[in-house]
């Protein structure tokens, strides 16, 4: 068995950053990630990082831009702190060597970006999270922090109390994908997931095929609840035949989008008088939705963004990376050509549930980063927000995991404090009915650690179950589960799910939602659900076996798409990025709270908990939001 002080999993911005903090505190900290950190879906983050570091800007500003952004469902000390860390982890990086784009006179340039009151997005070309992921595990390598990369984390090792709150996580279990081993890995002071996107839940996304959402589905498994999930960020240019993302700088530049017509749509047709391209995210998507739906779309699919008017110098100083990847993946020359796009599925703005520190309802286990929900996205995340919140709640989680005291976090999670119970759904698909692994299935196909395999319990409650031993029965469980796998010869290929999965998803949790489809999808999932309890990995081999990972990915795919297709049926109003036909109005009274789900060993259980609007010294108004 490994052991370390500090386990983060994943080697993303929020795994690097938290590493590096927890060093900082004098932690023996490890990262154990699937991938080698420097190819981390950060590195795909094109547009930059948003810190009010200029005269003229403030936090505050920054948190306002961000609470309307957010459409009231942000948590006020969350988005505070995130405006507030901002400009200093930032400067952080810059000491640390990372290569911003830089104005004449040396001053790091910022660029404005969608939904911001002043230009504060600061970047590095258009391959800001390229930078940033080099920059920090140079950080990494410095500090001889131990690398376990290409290990592949398919479970955490928690104690069976039956209260999630009472549970401690100990460690985890992790494949080595080079050679096929099962093996533990104890966590003496904490684990941080830090896992990234869940992009693959759908089949038209800027995510890499790595992002399916691991750390989400184990920490739901094992009893922390999932928060505001059907809150699932569209971006409005990506590439028609692949989602590859055409950064939002290029808009930030000045580029335009275009209909079918050769008309300035945001404009023309009153989608944002004042901020046209440059309004948030979903009201751009749905704007572009809206032109194709009324047949002005090209080729009935995208619209075009045309950067040709910035000219050739200013194209190659701050996009260049945008003409690689539209001539790459499109065959357009963007010097030439107007650039084909469309919305594509870009962001999670849910996730796990944490406190500002990163902790779950779980002693020992902490989440930052896109996996986490602290919450500062709320309905809607502002570009340029996610890098920003990589670096600052990865830092606190590092830093709280190894045991620094950076006092009581302002946000409690699991379900303490006024929360209120769902009454049921009102649809004839119930929660439960659509989830449901049998008891039988669950060491093989669920292999929650939670309620599943019972043998803590049986030998006399969990209480007494030393942290090695925890991790050591994880670890017989995830090799039975593992193995029984390998062993299936004939059944059903985990390739043909995923795509039925995504396409469901797609077709029916896409921009435009409604109750038919949400239903149709609950249904969709559930079948994909049973047929995966006859699902075979048809390689056997144990080395760089990515049919077996792929297989175990699913899973999680399976239990995160019911997740956001649960929220989103039972939030019958119209907030940020999440539109419902029946419902098209933001509905306060009665929907200023967050979605709760729980997993409740294999019957989701929703309830919701009040946002915190008050901050700092004042209190953020919901106002009608317009751009
Ligand atoms: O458009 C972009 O460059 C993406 C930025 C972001 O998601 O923050």
């Amino acid at each position: 068995m490994h052991e370390h002080d500090v386990l983060v999993i994943g080697g993303g911005g929020a795994g690097l950053r938290a590493a590096i903090a927890a060093h900082e505190e004098g932690a023996d900290v490890a990262i154990v990630t699937k991938l080698h950190p420097v190819r981390s879906h950060t590195g795909a983050a094109e547009g930059g990082i948003n810190a009010a570091l200029r005269e003229g800007d403030d936090w505050e500003l920054h948190a306002y831009d961000t609470m309307k952004g957010s459409d009231y469902l942000g948590d006020a000390p969350a988005i505070e702190t995130l405006a507030q860390d901002s400009p200093e982890e930032t400067v952080q990086l810059e000491n640390w060597g990372m290569p911003f784009s830089r104005e004449d006179d040396g001053t790091v340039s910022q660029r404005p970006f969608g939904g911001l009151s002043f230009a504060r997005t600061t970047y590095a070309g258009a391959e800001t999270g390229h930078h940033m992921l080099h920059t920090m595990y140079e950080q990494v390598v410095k500090r001889g922090i131990q690398v376990y990369d290409e290990w592949y984390v398919s479970d955490l090792a928690v104690t069976d109390h039956d209260d999630p709150s009472d549970r401690e996580c100990h460690g985890v279990i992790a494949y080595d994908i080079k050679t096929g081993q099962i093996e533990g890995f104890k966590a003496r002071n904490g684990v941080i997931l830090a896992t990234g996107g869940l992009g693959q839940v759908y089949d038209h996304t800027t995510n890499a095929v790595a992002n399916t959402g691991d750390g989400p589905a184990m920490a739901y498994r094992a009893g922390v609840p999932l928060e505001d999930m059907e809150f699932v960020q569209f971006h409005p240019t990506t590439l028609p035949s692949t989602g590859v993302l055409i950064s939002e700088g290029v808009r930030g530049e000045g580029g335009i989008l275009y209909n079918s017509e050769g008309e300035r749509f945001m404009f023309e047709y009153g989608y944002a008088n004042n901020d046209g391209e440059l309004a948030s995210r979903d009201v751009v998507s749905r704007a572009e939705l809206t032109e194709v739906n009324n047949g002005r779309g090209v080729e009935d699919e995208y619209v075009y963004l045309d950067m040709r008017h910035l000219g050739e110098e200013r194209i190659t100083d701050r996009l260049e990376n945008i003409l690689h990847l539209a001539r790459d993946f499109e065959g357009v020359d963007g010097l030439e050509e107007p650039m084909p796009v469309k919305p594509g599925q870009h962001y999670e703005m849910g996730g796990i549930e944490t406190d500002e520190n990163g902790l779950t309802c779980i002693d020992g286990l902490y989440a930052a980063g896109e996996c986490a929900c602290v919450s500062v996205h709320g309905s809607n995340r502002l570009g340029g927000n996610a890098l920003p919140e990589l670096i600052v709640f990865g830092a606190r989680a590092g830093r709280h995991a190894a045991g620094s005291d950076l006092g009581e976090a302002e946000i409690t999670t699991g379900r303490t404090g006024e929360i209120e119970e769902e009454d049921g759904l009102d649809t004839p698909v119930e929660p439960g009915a659509v989830s449901a692994s049998t008891e039988e299935d669950d060491a093989v196909a669920d292999g929650g650690n939670a309620g599943g395999d019972d043998d803590a319990v049986a030998d006399g409650g969990a209480a007494v179950v030393e942290p090695d031993e925890t991790v050591r029965r994880a670890v017989e469980r995830e090799r039975t589960r593992i193995e029984h796998l390998l062993e299936k010869d004939t059944g059903v290929q985990h390739a043909s799910l995923r795509a039925d999965l995504q396409e469901s998803m797609t077709e029916n949790v896409n921009v435009f939602r409604n109750e038919e489809g949400l239903k149709q999808a609950l249904e969709d999932i559930q079948e994909v659900r049973e047929a995966y309890q006859d699902v075979y990995v048809s390689d056997p081999s144990r080395t760089f076996n990515t049919d077996l990972i792929h297989t175990i990915e699913t899973r999680n795919l399976i239990d995160l798409a019911e997740a956001i297709t649960l929220g989103a049926l039972a939030r019958d109003e119209f907030r940020g990025a999440h539109w419902r036909q029946e419902h098209q109005e933001r509905k306060d009274d009665e929907w200023l709270k967050h979605t709760m789900l729980s997993w409740n060993e294999g019957t989701p259980e929703l309830w919701y908990k009040p946002t915190i609007l008050e901050g700092e010294d004042k209190t953020y108004e919901p106002k009608e939001r317009s751009y």
